[in-house]
């Protein structure tokens, strides 16, 4: 008899990770016959590496890694993808049948792939405002890219970090960088993403309104049951922009590490209205 396939979500706290859900959902769609757990590990009690090595020796086929992990999955990882070695960080490991460990970042193509497909906004020719310049921006800039924006401005509360970011990122496609107050407002933002852990204590950077324009499209990388307080300032002084919440980079970061480890892309809309529906609930 074969022994079903098995992957986790490794992290600290992980109680309230919507990962395994998402698999589960993920693994009905596409008819496929997997086990997805979440699994805690206290690093003080047993370092990653041990703990990874553990689930290897079980069988587990691959792990998706979050916070406190991403910078350890990337020093374990035997290869990295083009994406995770920009990302400086990882969020999904396959361990491949000889014993190799390829680690991935699937954040960013996440991030795209949901303001692309499900936002209907392509980054093409596009102006586009980053705010923040911490592991979650660093791991979304070269996938956004990629997809020829006009250019990209990276706001952050400590504007060293976001020039040092903007700095390494430099190539064909214009990239500046600023603190809050010399953001260069004319003629406005078509996507706005906000970066920053602020909405997590429920504040919003301090930019000026002026960088919102009738039709941005403005992303927080953060979710909850209700829209972030990003969003609704947003929404308080430009009623016509759009907005969404960063649960559909959530799914989408998900259906890549799945179609890494399974060879299947899962359709995601569907998924992320069901996740929706279970946090409103
Ligand atoms: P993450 O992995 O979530 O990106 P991080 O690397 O600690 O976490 O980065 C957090 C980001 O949110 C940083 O850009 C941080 O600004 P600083 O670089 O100046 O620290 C930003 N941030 C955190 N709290 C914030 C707040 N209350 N207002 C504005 N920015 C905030």
């Amino acid at each position: 008899m074969n022994q079903i396939d098995c992957y986790a979500v490794v992290g600290n706290p992980i109680a309230h990770s919507k990962s395994p859900q998402i698999h589960r959902l993920f693994a009905e769609q596409t008819n496929q016959e997997l086990v997805y757990e979440a699994i805690r590990i206290d690093a003080e009690k047993t370092p990653f590496n041990y703990a990874v090595r553990q689930l290897m020796a079980k069988g587990y086929k691959g792990l998706n890694v979050t916070v406190p992990f991403k910078l350890d999955a990337f020093d374990f990882a035997d290869e990295l993808t083009a994406r995770a070695q920009t990302a400086q960080a990882v969020n999904t490991l396959v361990f491949h049948d000889d014993g190799k460990v390829l680690g991935d970042n699937t954040d960013g193509i996440g991030l795209v792939n949901d303001i692309e497909l499900n936002g209907k906004r392509l980054f093409k020719n596009q102006r586009v405002l980053i705010l923040g310049a911490g592991g979650a921006v660093q791991g979304i800039l070269q996938p956004l890219l990629e997809k020829q924006p006009i250019c990209v401005h990276i706001a952050n509360r400590t504007a060293a970090k976001a020039e040092e970011l903007a700095q390494r990122f430099a190539g064909d496609i214009s990239i500046t960088a600023s603190g809050w107050e010399e953001v260069p407002l004319k003629p406005g933002y078509d996507i706005i993403i906000n970066g920053t852990s602020a909405s997590l204590e429920n504040k919003v950077p301090p930019i000026q309104e002026d960088c919102l324009k009738l039709d941005s499209l403005v992303y927080d990388m953060m979710y909850g049951a209700e829209p972030t307080v990003f969003m609704a300032w947003a929404k308080q002084h430009q009623p016509d922009c759009t907005v969404m919440d960063g649960l559909g980079m959530l799914v989408g970061q998900a259906a890549e590490a799945f179609n890494l480890w399974r060879g299947v892309r899962p359709e995601t809309a569907s998924i992320i209205q069901q996740i929706r529906d279970s946090i409103s609930a």
